[in-house]
Protein backbone atom coordinates (compact mmCIF):
# COMPACT_ATOMS: atom_id res chain seq x y z
CA UNK A 1 0.00 0.00 0.00
CA UNK A 2 2.92 2.46 0.09
CA UNK A 3 3.84 2.89 -3.13
CA UNK A 4 0.05 4.63 -3.10
CA UNK A 5 0.33 6.26 0.22
CA UNK A 6 3.58 7.79 -0.64
CA UNK A 7 1.65 9.20 -4.19
CA UNK A 8 -0.68 10.47 -1.99
CA UNK A 9 1.74 11.97 0.55
CA UNK A 10 3.63 13.84 -1.86
CA UNK A 11 0.30 15.34 -3.29
CA UNK A 12 -0.80 16.53 -0.07
CA UNK A 13 2.84 17.83 0.94
CA UNK A 14 2.30 19.93 -2.33
CA UNK A 15 -1.43 21.14 -1.06
CA UNK A 16 -0.30 21.69 2.38
CA UNK A 17 3.46 23.23 1.54
CA UNK A 18 5.16 20.39 4.00
CA UNK A 19 8.24 18.03 3.61
CA UNK A 20 6.81 15.14 1.79
CA UNK A 21 9.59 12.92 3.16
CA UNK A 22 8.40 13.40 7.05
CA UNK A 23 4.35 12.24 6.18
CA UNK A 24 3.55 8.86 7.10
CA UNK A 25 0.04 7.94 6.09
CA UNK A 26 -1.62 5.30 7.20
CA UNK A 27 -4.33 3.87 4.81
CA UNK A 28 -6.99 1.59 6.04
CA UNK A 29 -10.07 0.12 4.93
CA UNK A 30 -13.54 2.32 6.03
CA UNK A 31 -15.47 0.50 8.66
CA UNK A 32 -17.98 0.51 5.98
CA UNK A 33 -17.02 -1.00 2.53
CA UNK A 34 -19.92 1.96 1.40
CA UNK A 35 -18.05 4.84 2.64
CA UNK A 36 -15.33 4.39 0.07
CA UNK A 37 -12.58 1.98 -1.08
CA UNK A 38 -9.51 3.54 1.43
CA UNK A 39 -9.46 6.30 4.25
CA UNK A 40 -6.97 7.90 6.24
CA UNK A 41 -7.61 9.43 9.49
CA UNK A 42 -6.19 13.61 9.23
CA UNK A 43 -5.05 13.20 12.85
CA UNK A 44 -0.92 13.20 12.73
CA UNK A 45 -1.20 16.06 9.89
CA UNK A 46 -3.91 18.13 11.91
CA UNK A 47 -1.28 18.19 14.74
CA UNK A 48 1.41 18.97 12.80
CA UNK A 49 -0.64 21.93 10.86
CA UNK A 50 -2.03 22.98 14.64
CA UNK A 51 -5.11 22.83 12.66
CA UNK A 52 -8.14 19.85 13.12
CA UNK A 53 -8.83 17.00 11.92
CA UNK A 54 -12.50 18.25 10.84
CA UNK A 55 -11.00 21.26 8.75
CA UNK A 56 -8.02 19.39 7.35
CA UNK A 57 -10.17 16.79 5.95
CA UNK A 58 -12.73 19.31 4.18
CA UNK A 59 -9.46 20.99 2.61
CA UNK A 60 -7.92 18.24 1.10
CA UNK A 61 -11.29 17.01 -0.48
CA UNK A 62 -11.92 20.03 -2.19
CA UNK A 63 -8.20 19.68 -3.88
CA UNK A 64 -7.67 18.90 -7.07
CA UNK A 65 -6.09 15.33 -6.92
CA UNK A 66 -5.42 14.06 -10.18
CA UNK A 67 -4.37 10.79 -9.60
CA UNK A 68 -5.21 8.61 -11.94
CA UNK A 69 -6.25 5.70 -9.76
CA UNK A 70 -8.01 8.02 -7.55
CA UNK A 71 -11.61 8.66 -8.71
CA UNK A 72 -13.03 10.43 -5.17
CA UNK A 73 -12.33 12.25 -2.30
CA UNK A 74 -14.64 12.80 0.13
CA UNK A 75 -14.37 14.20 3.65
CA UNK A 76 -16.42 12.22 6.35
CA UNK A 77 -15.28 14.06 9.98
CA UNK A 78 -12.10 13.72 10.24
CA UNK A 79 -11.39 10.59 8.14
CA UNK A 80 -10.99 11.01 3.99
CA UNK A 81 -12.53 8.53 2.24
CA UNK A 82 -11.36 7.49 -1.06
CA UNK A 83 -12.77 5.84 -3.97
CA UNK A 84 -10.43 4.07 -6.48
CA UNK A 85 -11.00 3.58 -10.00
CA UNK A 86 -10.49 0.07 -9.83
CA UNK A 87 -9.33 -1.04 -13.06
CA UNK A 88 -6.69 1.23 -12.83
CA UNK A 89 -5.56 0.31 -9.00
CA UNK A 90 -5.49 -3.19 -9.82
CA UNK A 91 -3.29 -2.48 -12.86
CA UNK A 92 -0.97 -0.75 -11.10
CA UNK A 93 -1.36 -2.83 -8.03
CA UNK A 94 -0.16 -6.00 -10.09
CA UNK A 95 2.56 -4.54 -12.10
CA UNK A 96 4.00 -3.62 -8.65
CA UNK A 97 4.20 -7.11 -7.60
CA UNK A 98 4.95 -8.07 -10.73
CA UNK A 99 8.02 -6.18 -10.84
CA UNK A 100 9.24 -6.75 -7.33
CA UNK A 101 9.63 -10.51 -8.78
CA UNK A 102 11.45 -12.94 -5.64
CA UNK A 103 11.62 -9.64 -3.64
CA UNK A 104 7.51 -8.90 -3.20
CA UNK A 105 6.83 -8.80 0.74
CA UNK A 106 10.56 -7.83 0.96
CA UNK A 107 11.21 -3.93 2.36
CA UNK A 108 14.33 -1.96 3.06
CA UNK A 109 13.02 -0.55 6.80
CA UNK A 110 16.36 -2.44 8.38
CA UNK A 111 19.18 -2.04 5.40
CA UNK A 112 21.83 -1.18 7.29
CA UNK A 113 21.16 -2.56 10.84
CA UNK A 114 22.32 -5.96 12.29
CA UNK A 115 20.32 -8.06 14.68
CA UNK A 116 21.47 -11.16 16.03
CA UNK A 117 18.59 -13.48 16.65
CA UNK A 118 19.46 -15.94 19.74
CA UNK A 119 17.31 -19.04 19.44
CA UNK A 120 16.64 -22.23 20.53
CA UNK A 121 20.13 -22.69 22.80
CA UNK A 122 19.01 -26.16 23.99
CA UNK A 123 21.38 -28.33 26.44
CA UNK A 124 23.58 -30.80 25.40
CA UNK A 125 23.75 -34.35 26.66
CA UNK A 126 20.03 -34.35 26.85
CA UNK A 127 17.07 -34.40 23.79
CA UNK A 128 15.12 -31.79 22.03
CA UNK A 129 11.96 -32.05 23.75
CA UNK A 130 8.73 -30.71 22.31
CA UNK A 131 9.14 -27.64 24.52
CA UNK A 132 12.12 -26.53 22.29
CA UNK A 133 10.01 -26.09 19.45
CA UNK A 134 8.59 -22.84 20.37
CA UNK A 135 12.56 -21.30 21.00
CA UNK A 136 13.71 -22.80 17.73
CA UNK A 137 11.14 -21.85 15.22
CA UNK A 138 9.93 -18.79 16.24
CA UNK A 139 13.42 -17.59 16.46
CA UNK A 140 13.81 -18.91 12.71
CA UNK A 141 11.02 -17.30 11.43
CA UNK A 142 12.14 -14.39 13.25
CA UNK A 143 15.32 -14.35 11.36
CA UNK A 144 13.59 -14.68 7.84
CA UNK A 145 11.84 -12.44 8.60
CA UNK A 146 14.06 -10.03 9.40
CA UNK A 147 16.06 -11.16 6.50
CA UNK A 148 13.02 -10.09 4.42
CA UNK A 149 12.99 -6.50 6.29
CA UNK A 150 16.64 -5.77 4.61
CA UNK A 151 18.33 -6.49 8.15
CA UNK A 152 21.90 -8.73 8.26
CA UNK A 153 20.93 -11.36 10.67
CA UNK A 154 23.28 -13.12 12.34
CA UNK A 155 21.04 -16.19 13.81
CA UNK A 156 22.72 -17.64 16.82
CA UNK A 157 22.66 -20.68 19.13
CA UNK A 158 23.97 -20.67 22.27
CA UNK A 159 24.31 -24.33 23.75
CA UNK A 160 23.87 -25.60 27.01
CA UNK A 161 27.35 -27.03 26.99
CA UNK A 162 28.43 -25.72 30.20
CA UNK A 163 27.99 -25.86 34.05
CA UNK A 164 28.31 -28.54 36.93
CA UNK A 165 25.82 -30.92 35.44
CA UNK A 166 28.71 -31.65 32.98
CA UNK A 167 30.74 -32.77 36.40
CA UNK A 168 28.22 -35.29 37.15
CA UNK A 169 28.41 -36.99 33.93
CA UNK A 170 31.80 -37.07 33.40
CA UNK A 171 31.85 -38.52 36.99
CA UNK A 172 29.51 -41.19 36.07
CA UNK A 173 30.95 -41.91 32.95
CA UNK A 174 34.20 -43.16 35.16
CA UNK A 175 32.68 -44.61 37.93
CA UNK A 176 29.36 -46.96 36.31
CA UNK A 177 31.35 -48.46 33.65
CA UNK A 178 29.04 -51.47 35.05
CA UNK A 179 26.00 -50.10 34.44
CA UNK A 180 27.27 -48.83 31.06
CA UNK A 181 30.26 -48.15 29.66
CA UNK A 182 30.74 -45.15 27.22
CA UNK A 183 34.05 -45.89 26.22
CA UNK A 184 32.82 -49.84 24.67
CA UNK A 185 30.61 -49.21 22.56
CA UNK A 186 32.20 -45.77 22.03
CA UNK A 187 29.86 -42.90 22.20
CA UNK A 188 29.92 -41.93 18.22
CA UNK A 189 29.10 -45.40 17.54
CA UNK A 190 26.04 -45.51 19.11
CA UNK A 191 22.28 -45.80 18.25
CA UNK A 192 20.77 -43.11 20.60
CA UNK A 193 23.84 -42.00 22.66
CA UNK A 194 22.17 -39.32 23.79
CA UNK A 195 19.47 -41.42 25.06
CA UNK A 196 22.17 -43.40 26.88
CA UNK A 197 24.15 -40.30 28.31
CA UNK A 198 20.60 -39.20 29.92
CA UNK A 199 20.35 -42.45 31.55
CA UNK A 200 23.54 -42.34 33.04
CA UNK A 201 23.11 -38.76 34.23
CA UNK A 202 19.87 -39.43 36.21
CA UNK A 203 20.83 -42.40 37.68
CA UNK A 204 24.17 -40.65 39.36
CA UNK A 205 21.59 -37.75 40.24
CA UNK A 206 19.39 -40.10 41.98
CA UNK A 207 22.21 -41.88 43.85
CA UNK A 208 23.84 -38.31 44.54
CA UNK A 209 20.78 -37.63 46.54
CA UNK A 210 21.15 -40.61 48.66
CA UNK A 211 25.11 -40.41 48.65
CA UNK A 212 26.96 -36.72 49.09
CA UNK A 213 30.11 -37.56 48.08
CA UNK A 214 28.97 -38.32 44.43
CA UNK A 215 28.45 -34.26 44.40
CA UNK A 216 31.82 -33.73 45.53
CA UNK A 217 33.43 -36.38 42.78
CA UNK A 218 31.17 -34.25 40.60
CA UNK A 219 32.54 -30.90 41.47
CA UNK A 220 36.49 -32.81 41.41
CA UNK A 221 35.30 -33.78 37.78
CA UNK A 222 33.99 -30.24 36.30
CA UNK A 223 37.24 -28.90 38.05
CA UNK A 224 39.26 -31.09 35.77
CA UNK A 225 37.38 -30.15 33.02
CA UNK A 226 37.97 -26.23 33.74
CA UNK A 227 41.39 -26.91 34.46
CA UNK A 228 41.17 -28.62 30.52
CA UNK A 229 42.08 -32.31 31.63
CA UNK A 230 42.74 -34.06 28.64
CA UNK A 231 40.39 -37.14 29.63
CA UNK A 232 38.00 -34.49 31.00
CA UNK A 233 37.97 -32.21 27.76
CA UNK A 234 37.98 -35.41 25.29
CA UNK A 235 34.87 -37.21 26.84
CA UNK A 236 33.21 -34.12 27.34
CA UNK A 237 34.05 -32.97 23.65
CA UNK A 238 32.43 -36.53 22.59
CA UNK A 239 29.15 -35.55 24.23
CA UNK A 240 29.23 -32.32 22.53
CA UNK A 241 29.96 -34.10 19.38
CA UNK A 242 27.25 -36.70 19.49
CA UNK A 243 24.41 -34.28 21.10
CA UNK A 244 24.99 -31.40 17.96
CA UNK A 245 24.57 -34.22 15.42
CA UNK A 246 21.06 -35.42 16.80
CA UNK A 247 20.32 -31.25 17.16
CA UNK A 248 21.54 -31.02 13.55
CA UNK A 249 18.97 -33.88 12.31
CA UNK A 250 16.04 -32.14 14.26
CA UNK A 251 16.85 -28.65 12.85
CA UNK A 252 17.21 -30.17 9.60
CA UNK A 253 14.15 -31.32 9.56
CA UNK A 254 12.23 -28.20 10.80
CA UNK A 255 14.59 -25.72 8.09
CA UNK A 256 16.24 -24.63 11.04
CA UNK A 257 19.75 -23.23 10.24
CA UNK A 258 22.22 -21.17 12.26
CA UNK A 259 25.42 -18.65 11.51
CA UNK A 260 26.84 -19.31 14.68
CA UNK A 261 26.88 -21.97 17.31
CA UNK A 262 28.57 -21.31 20.54
CA UNK A 263 28.48 -22.72 23.99
CA UNK A 264 28.48 -21.43 27.53
CA UNK A 265 31.99 -23.44 27.58
CA UNK A 266 33.65 -20.43 24.93
CA UNK A 267 33.17 -17.62 27.68
CA UNK A 268 35.52 -19.15 30.39
CA UNK A 269 38.02 -16.45 30.08
CA UNK A 270 35.94 -13.54 29.00
CA UNK A 271 33.96 -14.41 32.51
CA UNK A 272 37.24 -13.64 33.84
CA UNK A 273 37.10 -10.01 32.70
CA UNK A 274 33.25 -9.76 33.43
CA UNK A 275 34.56 -10.53 37.32
CA UNK A 276 37.44 -8.26 37.19
CA UNK A 277 35.78 -5.40 35.45
CA UNK A 278 32.70 -5.67 38.14
CA UNK A 279 34.85 -5.38 41.35
CA UNK A 280 36.67 -2.64 39.40
CA UNK A 281 33.41 -0.98 39.14
CA UNK A 282 32.78 -1.39 42.60
CA UNK A 283 29.74 -2.92 41.89
CA UNK A 284 30.38 -6.74 42.91
CA UNK A 285 29.11 -7.05 46.61
CA UNK A 286 29.67 -10.03 48.80
CA UNK A 287 26.38 -11.74 50.25
CA UNK A 288 26.40 -14.89 52.46
CA UNK A 289 29.87 -15.72 50.77
CA UNK A 290 28.75 -14.94 47.34
CA UNK A 291 29.08 -12.38 45.03
CA UNK A 292 26.18 -10.76 43.75
CA UNK A 293 25.28 -7.62 41.88
CA UNK A 294 22.39 -5.24 42.82
CA UNK A 295 20.26 -4.28 39.60
CA UNK A 296 16.98 -2.65 40.76
CA UNK A 297 15.64 -2.21 43.92
CA UNK A 298 12.41 -3.98 42.88
CA UNK A 299 14.33 -7.48 41.72
CA UNK A 300 16.38 -9.19 43.69
CA UNK A 301 20.13 -8.95 43.07
CA UNK A 302 22.05 -11.31 40.37
CA UNK A 303 24.60 -13.90 41.68
CA UNK A 304 27.58 -13.77 39.55
CA UNK A 305 29.67 -16.24 41.85
CA UNK A 306 28.78 -18.78 44.20
CA UNK A 307 30.37 -19.20 47.30
CA UNK A 308 33.05 -22.07 45.86
CA UNK A 309 33.84 -19.96 43.19
CA UNK A 310 31.78 -21.78 40.59
CA UNK A 311 30.14 -19.31 37.84
CA UNK A 312 26.62 -19.32 36.80
CA UNK A 313 24.37 -19.33 33.52
CA UNK A 314 23.85 -15.69 34.30
CA UNK A 315 27.41 -15.05 34.58
CA UNK A 316 27.96 -16.75 31.00
CA UNK A 317 25.16 -14.46 29.76
CA UNK A 318 26.79 -11.47 30.82
CA UNK A 319 30.30 -12.15 28.91
CA UNK A 320 27.98 -13.61 26.01
CA UNK A 321 26.74 -10.33 25.62
CA UNK A 322 29.85 -8.78 26.06
CA UNK A 323 31.34 -10.62 22.89
CA UNK A 324 28.41 -10.80 20.78
CA UNK A 325 28.91 -7.13 20.58
CA UNK A 326 32.73 -6.91 20.33
CA UNK A 327 32.19 -9.12 16.84
CA UNK A 328 29.00 -7.68 15.90
CA UNK A 329 27.94 -4.19 16.72
CA UNK A 330 24.30 -5.22 16.71
CA UNK A 331 21.70 -2.90 16.40
CA UNK A 332 18.86 -5.17 18.09
CA UNK A 333 19.72 -8.33 19.94
CA UNK A 334 17.23 -10.86 20.74
CA UNK A 335 16.76 -13.53 23.12
CA UNK A 336 14.41 -15.98 21.97
CA UNK A 337 13.81 -17.77 25.52
CA UNK A 338 10.86 -18.65 27.35
CA UNK A 339 8.89 -16.12 29.43
CA UNK A 340 9.88 -17.83 32.41
CA UNK A 341 13.09 -16.41 32.07
CA UNK A 342 11.85 -12.91 32.40
CA UNK A 343 13.69 -12.33 35.51
CA UNK A 344 16.56 -13.51 34.45
CA UNK A 345 17.52 -11.32 31.88
CA UNK A 346 16.06 -8.30 33.09
CA UNK A 347 19.21 -8.97 35.91
CA UNK A 348 21.39 -9.59 32.99
CA UNK A 349 20.48 -6.58 30.76
CA UNK A 350 20.63 -4.73 34.19
CA UNK A 351 23.86 -5.44 35.16
CA UNK A 352 25.44 -4.96 31.52
CA UNK A 353 23.71 -1.45 31.94
CA UNK A 354 25.35 -0.79 35.39
CA UNK A 355 28.47 -1.95 33.75
CA UNK A 356 28.33 1.45 31.36
CA UNK A 357 27.63 -0.98 28.33
CA UNK A 358 25.24 1.56 26.13
CA UNK A 359 24.11 -0.93 23.97
CA UNK A 360 22.42 -2.69 26.65
CA UNK A 361 19.69 -0.95 25.71
CA UNK A 362 19.33 -2.48 22.84
CA UNK A 363 19.04 -6.02 24.15
CA UNK A 364 15.43 -7.74 24.21
CA UNK A 365 14.49 -10.78 25.73
CA UNK A 366 11.84 -11.89 22.56
CA UNK A 367 9.83 -14.29 25.57
CA UNK A 368 7.40 -16.61 24.62
CA UNK A 369 4.60 -18.30 26.70
CA UNK A 370 4.07 -22.11 27.60
CA UNK A 371 3.29 -25.18 25.54
CA UNK A 372 1.27 -26.94 27.37
CA UNK A 373 0.46 -30.62 26.38
CA UNK A 374 -2.68 -32.39 27.00
CA UNK A 375 -1.43 -35.22 29.94
CA UNK A 376 -4.66 -37.14 30.84
CA UNK A 377 -7.09 -34.74 30.00
CA UNK A 378 -5.88 -31.64 30.90
CA UNK A 379 -3.84 -28.88 29.82
CA UNK A 380 -0.17 -29.12 31.56
CA UNK A 381 2.58 -27.34 31.16
CA UNK A 382 4.99 -28.85 28.73
CA UNK A 383 8.10 -30.19 30.62
CA UNK A 384 6.70 -32.95 32.78
CA UNK A 385 8.87 -32.86 36.05
CA UNK A 386 10.33 -36.10 37.26
CA UNK A 387 8.16 -37.56 34.76
CA UNK A 388 9.04 -38.52 31.48
CA UNK A 389 9.80 -35.22 28.66
CA UNK A 390 7.96 -35.47 25.72
CA UNK A 391 11.01 -36.00 23.13
CA UNK A 392 10.29 -33.22 20.24
CA UNK A 393 11.62 -36.42 17.40
CA UNK A 394 8.58 -38.21 18.96
CA UNK A 395 6.16 -35.79 18.58
CA UNK A 396 7.10 -34.54 14.54
CA UNK A 397 7.16 -38.47 13.82
CA UNK A 398 3.32 -38.68 15.23
CA UNK A 399 2.64 -35.17 13.50
CA UNK A 400 3.86 -36.99 10.25
CA UNK A 401 2.18 -40.20 10.53
CA UNK A 402 -1.35 -38.50 11.54
CA UNK A 403 -1.07 -36.49 8.34
CA UNK A 404 0.17 -39.29 6.30
CA UNK A 405 -3.34 -40.67 7.83
CA UNK A 406 -5.10 -37.28 6.40
CA UNK A 407 -3.72 -37.09 3.08
CA UNK A 408 -4.30 -40.64 2.19
CA UNK A 409 -7.88 -40.25 3.40
CA UNK A 410 -8.12 -37.85 0.87
CA UNK A 411 -6.17 -38.64 -1.64
CA UNK A 412 -6.55 -42.71 -2.01
CA UNK A 413 -4.42 -43.17 -5.27
CA UNK A 414 -1.60 -41.41 -4.02
CA UNK A 415 1.85 -43.23 -4.41
CA UNK A 416 3.86 -44.19 -1.21
CA UNK A 417 7.19 -41.79 -2.32
CA UNK A 418 4.73 -38.76 -2.66
CA UNK A 419 2.84 -39.91 0.44
CA UNK A 420 5.64 -39.72 2.61
CA UNK A 421 7.20 -36.63 1.05
CA UNK A 422 3.79 -34.86 1.55
CA UNK A 423 2.80 -36.53 4.90
CA UNK A 424 6.45 -35.05 6.33
CA UNK A 425 5.83 -31.27 4.62
CA UNK A 426 2.11 -31.53 6.27
CA UNK A 427 3.12 -32.69 9.44
CA UNK A 428 5.96 -30.41 9.92
CA UNK A 429 3.90 -27.58 8.96
CA UNK A 430 1.31 -28.36 10.59
CA UNK A 431 3.39 -28.30 14.12
CA UNK A 432 5.61 -25.11 12.82
CA UNK A 433 2.31 -23.18 12.55
CA UNK A 434 0.82 -24.15 15.13
CA UNK A 435 3.26 -22.62 17.26
CA UNK A 436 3.32 -19.36 15.19
CA UNK A 437 -0.26 -18.45 14.88
CA UNK A 438 -0.89 -16.47 17.77
CA UNK A 439 1.06 -13.96 19.71
CA UNK A 440 4.27 -15.49 20.79
CA UNK A 441 3.31 -14.29 24.44
CA UNK A 442 0.12 -16.40 24.64
CA UNK A 443 1.09 -20.07 26.03
CA UNK A 444 -0.25 -22.37 23.33
CA UNK A 445 -1.96 -25.74 23.77
CA UNK A 446 -0.24 -28.64 21.65
CA UNK A 447 -3.00 -30.41 20.33
CA UNK A 448 -1.90 -32.56 16.99
CA UNK A 449 -5.87 -32.98 16.15
CA UNK A 450 -6.48 -29.58 15.74
CA UNK A 451 -3.44 -28.29 14.11
CA UNK A 452 -3.88 -30.86 11.38
CA UNK A 453 -7.19 -30.02 10.48
CA UNK A 454 -7.32 -28.64 6.99
CA UNK A 455 -10.41 -26.59 7.49
CA UNK A 456 -9.49 -25.04 10.56
CA UNK A 457 -7.10 -22.11 11.06
CA UNK A 458 -3.87 -24.46 10.51
CA UNK A 459 -0.56 -25.14 8.52
CA UNK A 460 -1.90 -27.61 6.29
CA UNK A 461 -5.25 -25.23 5.26
CA UNK A 462 -2.67 -22.83 4.10
CA UNK A 463 -0.61 -25.23 2.25
CA UNK A 464 -4.21 -26.69 0.86
CA UNK A 465 -4.51 -23.05 -0.01
CA UNK A 466 -1.32 -23.02 -1.98
CA UNK A 467 -2.23 -26.13 -3.80
CA UNK A 468 -5.44 -24.64 -5.48
CA UNK A 469 -3.74 -21.69 -6.51
CA UNK A 470 -1.13 -24.58 -8.08
CA UNK A 471 -3.74 -26.77 -9.60
CA UNK A 472 -5.74 -23.52 -10.74
CA UNK A 473 -2.29 -22.21 -12.81
CA UNK A 474 -1.66 -25.82 -13.97
CA UNK A 475 -5.16 -26.08 -15.59
CA UNK A 476 -4.61 -22.94 -17.06
CA UNK A 477 -1.21 -23.38 -18.34
CA UNK A 478 -2.70 -26.49 -20.14
CA UNK A 479 -5.02 -24.63 -21.70
CA UNK A 480 -2.21 -22.22 -22.93
CA UNK A 481 -3.40 -19.20 -21.70
CA UNK A 482 -1.06 -15.78 -21.28
CA UNK A 483 -1.67 -13.47 -18.46
CA UNK A 484 -3.83 -9.85 -17.78
CA UNK A 485 -2.49 -6.76 -16.54
CA UNK A 486 -5.03 -6.79 -13.73
CA UNK A 487 -7.03 -3.92 -15.43
CA UNK A 488 -9.80 -5.93 -15.52
CA UNK A 489 -10.07 -7.20 -11.91
CA UNK A 490 -12.72 -4.75 -10.55
CA UNK A 491 -15.09 -7.17 -8.23
CA UNK A 492 -15.57 -6.47 -4.61
CA UNK A 493 -13.84 -9.35 -3.98
CA UNK A 494 -10.88 -8.57 -6.19
CA UNK A 495 -10.22 -5.35 -5.29
CA UNK A 496 -10.36 -6.74 -1.07
CA UNK A 497 -7.67 -9.22 -2.09
CA UNK A 498 -5.81 -7.12 -4.07
CA UNK A 499 -5.50 -4.48 -0.89
CA UNK A 500 -4.73 -7.67 1.03
CA UNK A 501 -1.60 -8.19 -1.57
CA UNK A 502 -0.45 -4.45 -0.83
CA UNK A 503 -0.02 -5.40 2.38
CA UNK A 504 2.20 -7.71 2.61
CA UNK A 505 5.49 -5.70 2.61
CA UNK A 506 3.60 -3.58 5.54
CA UNK A 507 2.83 -7.17 7.54
CA UNK A 508 6.84 -7.78 7.14
CA UNK A 509 7.81 -4.36 8.67
CA UNK A 510 5.63 -4.85 11.66
CA UNK A 511 6.58 -8.87 12.29
CA UNK A 512 9.91 -7.64 11.99
CA UNK A 513 9.77 -4.74 14.49
CA UNK A 514 7.69 -6.32 17.42
CA UNK A 515 9.63 -9.52 16.23
CA UNK A 516 6.44 -11.21 16.35
CA UNK A 517 5.95 -13.63 13.29
CA UNK A 518 2.42 -14.32 14.44
CA UNK A 519 1.92 -10.85 12.24
CA UNK A 520 3.12 -12.87 9.38
CA UNK A 521 0.80 -15.87 10.08
CA UNK A 522 -2.35 -14.08 10.57
CA UNK A 523 -1.68 -11.95 7.58
CA UNK A 524 -1.47 -15.00 5.75
CA UNK A 525 -4.72 -16.49 7.21
CA UNK A 526 -7.13 -13.18 5.91
CA UNK A 527 -5.36 -13.57 2.39
CA UNK A 528 -6.55 -17.14 2.25
CA UNK A 529 -10.06 -16.38 3.89
CA UNK A 530 -10.26 -13.63 1.56
CA UNK A 531 -9.56 -16.15 -1.09
CA UNK A 532 -12.31 -18.39 -0.45
CA UNK A 533 -14.36 -16.13 -0.03
CA UNK A 534 -13.94 -14.79 -4.04
CA UNK A 535 -13.72 -18.16 -4.74
CA UNK A 536 -16.87 -19.14 -3.79
CA UNK A 537 -18.22 -16.35 -5.51
CA UNK A 538 -16.21 -16.41 -8.99
CA UNK A 539 -14.54 -18.73 -11.26
CA UNK A 540 -11.40 -17.70 -12.66
CA UNK A 541 -11.67 -19.23 -15.68
CA UNK A 542 -14.47 -19.11 -17.85
CA UNK A 543 -15.50 -18.18 -21.55
CA UNK A 544 -14.35 -14.73 -21.01
CA UNK A 545 -11.20 -15.21 -21.76
CA UNK A 546 -9.49 -11.58 -21.30
CA UNK A 547 -11.22 -11.77 -18.02
CA UNK A 548 -10.12 -14.88 -16.84
CA UNK A 549 -6.25 -13.66 -17.91
CA UNK A 550 -6.80 -11.23 -15.83
CA UNK A 551 -7.62 -13.53 -12.88
CA UNK A 552 -5.05 -15.84 -13.52
CA UNK A 553 -2.45 -12.84 -12.70
CA UNK A 554 -3.91 -12.17 -9.70
CA UNK A 555 -3.59 -16.45 -8.49
CA UNK A 556 -0.25 -15.83 -9.34
CA UNK A 557 -0.09 -12.88 -7.14
CA UNK A 558 -1.45 -14.71 -4.48
CA UNK A 559 0.29 -17.69 -4.80
CA UNK A 560 3.86 -16.32 -5.15
CA UNK A 561 2.58 -13.98 -1.70
CA UNK A 562 1.50 -17.24 0.06
CA UNK A 563 4.42 -19.26 -0.97
CA UNK A 564 7.02 -16.51 0.39
CA UNK A 565 5.39 -15.97 3.12
CA UNK A 566 4.96 -19.27 4.24
CA UNK A 567 8.67 -20.39 3.63
CA UNK A 568 9.15 -17.39 6.27
CA UNK A 569 7.50 -19.44 8.61
CA UNK A 570 9.68 -22.57 7.71
CA UNK A 571 6.45 -24.16 5.89
CA UNK A 572 6.75 -25.45 2.83
CA UNK A 573 4.38 -24.57 0.33
CA UNK A 574 2.91 -27.67 -1.69
CA UNK A 575 2.05 -27.78 -5.11
CA UNK A 576 -0.48 -31.29 -4.50
CA UNK A 577 -1.26 -33.21 -1.34
N1 LIG B 1 20.12 -23.41 27.60
C1 LIG B 1 19.08 -22.68 28.26
C2 LIG B 1 17.93 -23.61 28.64
O1 LIG B 1 17.84 -24.70 28.10
C3 LIG B 1 18.49 -21.58 27.43
C4 LIG B 1 19.47 -20.50 27.04
C5 LIG B 1 18.80 -19.24 26.69
N2 LIG B 1 19.70 -18.22 26.23
C6 LIG B 1 20.47 -17.49 27.02
N3 LIG B 1 21.28 -16.64 26.44
N4 LIG B 1 20.41 -17.55 28.31
O2 LIG B 1 17.15 -23.25 29.48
Amino acid sequence: MRHFSRQLASKIASFLDLDPDGLELDLVDPPDAKLGDLAMGCFPLAKLLRSSPVKVSQDLASRDWDIDWLEEVVATGPYLNLKVNREVFSQHAISLIESSGESWGCTDSGRGKTVIVEYSSPNIAKHLAVHHLRSTMLGQAMANIFRSAGYEVVSWNHLGDWGTGFGKLLAAWESYKDFDDLDSPPLSDREDAVTDLNALYVRYSNDAKENPELEDLAREWFKKLENGDSLARDRWNMIRDVSLQLFDKIYARLGVQFDTVIGESHYEEAMKGVIAKLSELNILIESEGAEVVQVDEDIPPMLIRKKDGATLYGTRDLASAITRYENVQFDRCLYVVDAGQGLHFRQVFGVLKKMGYEWADHLEHAEFGVMRLNVDGHWKKGKTRGGQVVLLQDVLDKAVELAGAVVRKKNPDISESDLSEIAEAVGMGAVIFSDMKASRRKDVNFDLDKMLAFDGETGPYLQYTHVRFSSILNKAADSKMSRGDGSGLVEDEELVLIKRLLRYPEVTDKAAKSAEPSQLSQYLLELASDFNTYYAKHRVMSDDQQLSEHRLTLIESLKNTLATGLKRLCIQPLTRM
